[in-house]
């Protein structure tokens, strides 16, 4: 059996002890230049690294002698339930890691009640996504200059019901990926002697790539000419030519009344800007850096995140994201004040790994390390993970 076919056996993710192992999967079946846009950051990595280091700099107390023969690691998140307080992030396009793209992210999602958010740029329509059971969802958007799409998104949302709406204001423009650069990444695959080796060297993705449907973006398909409608290169075309680096807070304000619902922006990282976010009437806001995909040297969002909690973290829902991979880093940023957190790279690998057992199986280890680190500590449930659950350590301590 080739490594890359063991890879996505269920014995494989059943060996998977940690999310770190489940990354090994992941690199092992996908082609290079895929794996490479999944887990690379901008410029020289700094903020992607620093992401997953600085849990670090908190150490978690330890509670003793409390009974926690039962703990209970539900919660509630913009008034969605949910069996854990991690959600699988809008994270476009996964096909790029397995040909069941968003409908196995979301079967899994749905199976385990976690809430999972789909997006504009996703592989499979956002109609399609709400019909994977009666889950927790969300859609995200980025607002195009042809305002008339964005409205029709909050309508379809609407009918498909989909109980929030996300949207992202951290990609101006795309960040400098250099991995991608180097590889020459050509989506869908130039046939570059490069591409050659590295898809020789992915036989289990190259033949799900080659025996699946065509790529395409089906939530664009309604707004293209349609005689190019399914047509990969003319969407990715349209996303281009549509982002609006002209959208300001105002035309957020625009939308979020539109909408009407829970409303969150996606892409905190300062107090003034969080402050905004209240004052345009968002519920919801996520303080991320993209998981140091867009600007390098963004803080992290351990640095933020007491800041922005003790200004606004009375007025809107503080979610959090960007490098969270342990459940000691998930009770961290509760500690914190957050109100859930959102998990991108963690189940895109369990993607790429194994489709819908691969997310499957990240959502389990969390869960399970959640459950486990809750007893160690003397929490029998998610509201008890409070400021008196970390301190910080001397700041000498990471040098
Ligand atoms: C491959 C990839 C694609 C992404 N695509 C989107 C997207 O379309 N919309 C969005 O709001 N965020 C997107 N994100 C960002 C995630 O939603 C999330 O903010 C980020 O991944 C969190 O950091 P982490 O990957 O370290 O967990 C993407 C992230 C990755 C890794």
């Amino acid at each position: 059996m080739s490594a890359s076919s063991e890879a996505t056996s269920s014995g494989a993710l059943a060996r998977a002890i940690g999310v770190d192992d489940i990354r090994n999967l992941a690199r092992r079946r996908l082609p290079k230049f895929i794996f490479d846009y999944l887990d690379g950051g901008a410029d020289d990595e700094y903020t992607r690294r620093q992401n997953s280091r600085s849990f670090n700099a908190l150490s978690l107390i330890q509670r003793v002698l409390v009974d926690v023969d039962s703990v209970d690691t539900s919660t509630t998140i913009l008034g969605m339930q949910t069996s854990v307080p991690f959600v699988l992030s809008s994270t476009g396009a996964s096909r790029f890691y397995h040909s069941e793209g968003e409908m196995a992210a979301a079967r899994a999602a749905a199976k385990a009640n976690v809430i999972y958010g789909t997006t504009s740029s996703a592989m499979y329509s956002l109609e399609d996504v709400a019909s994977v059971g009666d889950a927790p969802r969300f859609f995200q958007v980025y607002v195009f200059k042809d305002r008339a799409v964005t409205k029709d998104y909050v309508m379809r949302c609407r009918s498909s019901g989909y109980d929030a709406m996300f949207l992202t204001v951290d990609c101006a423009t795309a960040g400098n990926r250099e991995r991608d650069i180097r590889n020459q990444l050509a989506i869908p695959p130039k046939i570059t002697l490069r591409a050659i080796w590295h898809l020789l060297n992915a036989p289990g993705w190259s033949m799900d790539y080659l025996t699946s449907q065509a790529w395409s973006f089906p939530n664009v398909d309604g707004y293209v000419d349609e005689s190019t409608k399914g047509d990969f290169n003319t969407a990715a075309e349209w996303f281009a030519g549509q982002l609006d680096r002209s959208f300001a807070w105002d035309d957020a304000e625009a939308l979020c009344k539109d909408w009407g619902g829970q409303f969150v922006i996606k892409g905190i990282t300062s107090v003034e800007d969080a402050k905004i976010a209240v004052s345009i009437g968002a519920t919801g806001i996520v303080v991320s850096n993209h998981g140091g995909r867009q600007l390098d040297h963004a803080p992290t969002t351990l640095e933020v995140l007491p800041e922005i909690i003790d200004v606004v973290g009375d007025k809107v829902e503080v979610l959090v994201d960007s490098g969270y991979r342990r459940g000691t880093d998930v009770i961290k940023a509760l500690a914190l004040g957050a109100k859930g957190v959102l998990l991108g790279k963690a189940y895109l690998y369990g993607l790429g790994a194994g489709g819908e057992a691969g997310v499957s199986r990240v959502i389990e280890i969390l869960k399970s390390e959640l459950e486990r680190n809750m007893m160690l500590m003397g929490l029998q449930s998610i509201s008890q993970i409070t400021s008196d659950c970390v301190r910080w350590r001397d700041p000498g301590f990471l040098r």
